[in-house]
């Protein structure tokens, strides 16, 4: 089964199912994971999704677009790799990715 891994700043990890054409915010609230909250339901206009993509991964992502990095810029523990995570549509490609939960969201 493909997974996404979300880690949270605790350590803890928990792997959802990927679903493919699903963005990841969903995939996070769909499985109960702590710390994605998706107030604004997609729309990039919350950022209460945002995640730290880990290095090995970020370079396998498109970039984030101009609103997406707006939204960004306003993140309280912004990081290189963050993003929002409902910019992220699932592929196949991305089994195994491992997305950061920051400790605090906006
Ligand atoms: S869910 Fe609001 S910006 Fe991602």
């Amino acid at each position: 089964m493909a997974i996404i891994r979300f880690a949270q700043h605790t350590g803890t990890t928990r792997d959802v199912p990927l679903t493919e054409g699903s963005n990841l915010m969903d995939l996070a609230r769909a499985n109960a994971v702590p710390g994605i909250d998706g107030d604004c339901g997609g729309s990039c206009a919350c950022g209460t999704c945002h995640v730290i993509v880990d290095a090995a991964w970020a370079a396998r992502l498109a970039p984030a677009n101009a609103e997406e990095e707006r939204m960004l810029s306003m993140a309280v523990d912004r990081q290189p790799h963050s993003r929002l995570a409902c910019q992220i549509i699932a592929t196949a490609a991305l089994d195994g990715l491992r997305l950061q939960v920051p400790e605090h969201q906006f």
